[in-house]
């Protein structure tokens, strides 16, 4: 069960060869997985990439590096290994096996939630498709595309789930992920956060540190799932996603660190002349970043999730390290609410308010950053500080969609957020300073005037180290 089959065109962990059909299935959908990796994927023409590939699930040396062209990357199915006995954690049938196949009564809001989990792998690949060719080194040129391909990975792991349990249907959802695409006007993906572009690497950086960690924690939420394949798949790709929030930590830890030593070395605040970005533009992003994600997690309350956690489908992060029933019946919660047009909050049952609990959780873990990347200023000796805006700062979801309110969380009407707006989120100007900055640098141990080298290479190597060959 352990060892991936590398034997096979589709390398994997479930016995594939041990059922034709759902081999021939998956071989069948591959060459459109390429076709979509070319054509959608990462534009920068290169050799090959010192790439790392999953080769093992087990707890040591998952992972195998190497110099390997991408279009040959072994793009395969894994799933994290069953633990004995595994019992359902929370909701109406805790205590039960965890089910091994879908229960025919879940079937279809199983299929959503792979739907729209899997909708989000590929979106971001596209989203990040032409940032190879402003990169500010080939170390993080590298990182760029280890994102991507275990983006592309992800993709392969919800397509699996929906080929082998959701029969014709799974095959046709399985179609669908490769024929929406990120900002497509007739056919765009599910979630409107991977709609947006990321056109310049301080967004990417943003991306992977405010995005991709709402999906670290929806595959939490997922890990816990009563559907034993999806949680062990879940429990696998957050693995890989771990390298994703790195990416994201240290990029903005390093556009930090950059700007605060030329503000520092030169003694000003504007440091756009000298070719670093201002702190306030920084701040700008972060805001954009962090609230388009927040609106990731859904309204305050829903009951469909409530649902879900009943059913046993999705639990809350880190289920099992409660202290409490795991059913939530008698239990409440406060969330933001807008009472009589003023940010309030107000008290609903615990299992309405689930989506509150989880953004929550991703909140606390977002200030986590902030705090480092003000040590950074703090350790250069500048009184400047980032901060996250106020919750209800820039939302189309939940309840507070329908009003306007600055970082600081004052209610404003629609003419002073109109006003306002340009001092708070990226204008037009701040984006095109961004992207004169982004100019590639691809030689090797050289890096941008924007951003800091990194501490430390990538598995031990230099950051000098010839990480990705250019065709
Ligand atoms: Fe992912
Ligand atoms: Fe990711």
């Amino acid at each position: 069960m352990t060892t991936p089959d590398y034997a096979e065109k589709i390398p994997n962990n479930v016995s594939l060869a041990g059922d034709r059909r759902l081999q021939r299935a998956l071989e069948s959908w591959q060459p459109n997985f390429l076709t979509w990796w070319e054509t959608m994927g990462p534009a920068l023409p290169t050799q090959d990439v010192y790439l790392r590939t999953a080769v093992n699930v087990g707890r040591e040396g998952w992972a195998q590096f190497g110099h390997v062209p991408m279009r040959d990357y072994r793009w395969g199915i894994f799933l994290a290994e069953p633990g004995p006995d595994r019992r359902i954690a929370f909701g109406r049938h805790k205590g039960e096996p965890a089910w091994q196949q879908v229960p025919g009564e879940y079937r279809a809001e199983l299929r959503r939630l792979i739907v729209i989990q899997g909708d989000t792998e590929p979106a971001s690949v596209e989203q990040q498709r032409n940032l190879g060719a402003t990169a500010p080194s080939l170390y993080d040129l590298r990182n760029l595309f280890q994102v991507n391909v275990e983006e592309g990975r992800h993709l392969w792991a919800m397509v699996y789930l929906l080929h082998a349990h959701f029969g014709r249907e799974g095959r046709e959802e399985a179609e669908e992920l490769l024929h929406r695409n990120s900002g497509s006007a007739d056919a765009p993906r599910i979630l409107g956060a991977f709609n947006e572009e990321t056109p310049d690497w301080l967004s990417f950086f943003m991306f992977t540190y405010f995005t991709d960690r709402d999906g670290k924690y929806q595959l939490g939420t997922l890990k816990e799932s009563a559907f034993d394949p999806l949680s062990r798949t879940c429990e696998f790709m957050l693995k890989e996603e771990a390298h994703h929030m790195f990416v994201g930590t240290t990029g903005v830890d390093r556009v930090v660190e950059r700007t605060a030593q030329v503000m520092v070395e030169n003694d000003t605040d504007d440091v756009a002349a000298l070719g670093a970005i201002p702190l306030p533009v920084i701040q700008k992003y972060l805001n954009f970043h962090y609230s388009v994600s927040l609106d990731l997690f859904g309204g305050e309350t829903s009951t469909n999730v409530a649902n879900y956690y009943t059913a046993g489908l999705k639990g809350r992060w880190m289920e099992e390290r409660r202290k409490d029933d795991h059913l939530l019946d008698s239990d409440s919660i406060m969330v933001d609410a807008l009472l009589e047009g003023e940010i309030a909050q107000t008290e609903v049952s615990a299992l309405t308010g689930l989506n509150t609990d989880l953004r929550r959780q991703y909140i606390a873990d977002c200030e986590g950053g902030v705090k480092r990347w003000n040590r950074i200023l703090d350790g250069a000796g500048l009184p400047h500080r980032l901060a996250l805006p106020h919750q209800a700062f820039n939302r189309k979801v939940g309840a507070f969609a329908g009003i306007e309110a600055s970082p600081g969380g004052e209610i404003l009407t629609a003419a002073e957020w109109e006003q306002r707006k340009s001092q708070w989120l990226p204008t037009g100007t701040d984006k095109t300073f961004i992207r004169s900055l982004m100019r590639p640098v691809y030689e090797r141990g050289k890096i941008a005037a924007w951003l800091a080298p990194p501490r430390n290479g990538i598995n031990g190597q230099p950051f000098d180290y010839d990480y990705v060959h250019l065709a």
